[in-house]
């Protein structure tokens, strides 16, 4: 039986082209500065992003963290969302590691924080206060159902930030995702924030590896915190060459998995039992409800797997399904099938 995995954009296998683009890669010691496919990759990332530099890491927690310790020390604060993957899911590494200070705000559902909450939040001098140093900004928003935040957005709340003397980074993981949606380049969504980083290992199929840009200046400290968390890696043009590709080959094919997220969602919406916010639907990742106790999210989750079909349970009455690379039109259909039969069997 065949399986199609919605649980995450991060099942992606690498392309044919990465496994060639590895095979064939040029290396030598990144922690000497010497492998010329790490430094290629960082160059185009610099560029994408419309930054001096950029910094290759192992994956999108270590980015932010990264990106978290270089901006703030010991004892400052950051202001985050409550939904955000850094305050959620990244194991508390920027109070465990860094001795920095998480302030988090209510997530809107569509991702941002309101500014007029940011503003408040903002510490005067007080010796009794952390300095608050740094706000956090997702896009796209994993646990708002994968909002883009808009350009306006982002730049109002940089403008925020640097008229009370703060700096803003942006967890990117899905940046080309929040372009995509949007018709912009990316550069839209990054020219107002002070550090960005983002994911190969996504939508975009690479097998690993993250990156992490801002001005040549953040990235130099950077590439020393990256050492400290013992993130220097030796021949890692093994990584960069598929994450070259993934650049080069993958970022305008994610409107096709908005179009698969969008039918999937559609079709969900007409089903009994399920209920879904088709408005929020924008990107690669919906998330929906099972309506009236019928079924539990665990339940559905189990059935769908005998189905061969498997989504990722987030609450007792909701789930998760991500498209991407390798899931086809045809697969959408099937899921829906499957989770008709499911729902009509329960
Ligand atoms: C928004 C966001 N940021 C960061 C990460 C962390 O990426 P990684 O799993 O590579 O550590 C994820 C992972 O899903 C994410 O969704």
């Amino acid at each position: 039986m065949k399986t199609i995995d919605l649980r995450s954009d991060t099942v992606t296998l690498p392309t044919p082209a990465m496994r060639e683009a590895i095979y064939r890669a040029e290396l030598g010691d990144d922690v000497f500065g010497e492998d010329p496919t790490v430094k290629r990759l960082e160059e185009m990332a610099a560029k994408r992003m419309g930054k001096e530099a950029a910094l290759l890491v192992v994956s999108g927690t270590m980015a932010n963290l990264v990106c978290v310790l270089t901006h703030c020390r010991r004892g400052e604060e950051i202001i985050l969302g409550d939904r955000s993957h850094t305050f959620l899911y990244e194991a508390g590494g920027v109070s465990a590691v860094g001795g920095i200070h998480p302030h988090t705000l209510p997530n809107q559902p569509d991702g941002t924080m309101r500014p007029e909450d940011i503003e408040a939040a903002i510490r005067g001098d007080n010796v009794h206060f952390p300095r608050t140093r740094l706000i956090c900004l997702e896009n796209t928003h994993n646990r708002c159902d994968g909002s883009p935040l808009t350009p306006e957005y982002t730049k109002s709340v940089a403008e925020l930030a640097h008229k009370r003397g703060l700096r803003v980074h942006l967890d990117g993981a899905r940046i080309f995702n929040a372009a995509v949606a949007q018709g912009l380049d990316v550069t839209a969504l990054t020219r107002d924030v002070d550090s960005v980083s983002f994911c190969l290992s996504k939508g975009l199929s690479a097998p690993v590896g993250s990156l992490v840009c801002g001005s040549r200046e953040f990235v130099a400290e950077a590439r020393r915190n990256r050492k400290v968390l013992g993130g220097g890696m030796r021949q890692c043009g093994i990584i960069a060459a598929a994450g070259i590709v993934a650049l080069e080959q993958m970022v305008d094919r994610l409107a096709e998995d908005h179009q698969n997220a969008q039918r999937l969602a559609e079709g969900i919406a007409r089903m009994p039992g399920l209920s879904i916010d088709l408005e929020r639907v924008q990107t690669n990742i919906i998330y929906f409800d099972l309506a009236g106790g019928r079924l539990s999210a665990g339940a559905l989750v189990t059935r769908l797997a005998d189905k061969g079909v498997k989504i990722l349970q987030v609450a007792p009455a909701r789930v998760r399904a991500v498209t991407h690379y390798g899931i086809t039109a045809e697969d959408i259909e099937l899921t829906l099938t499957a989770l008709s039969r499911v729902m009509s069997e329960s």
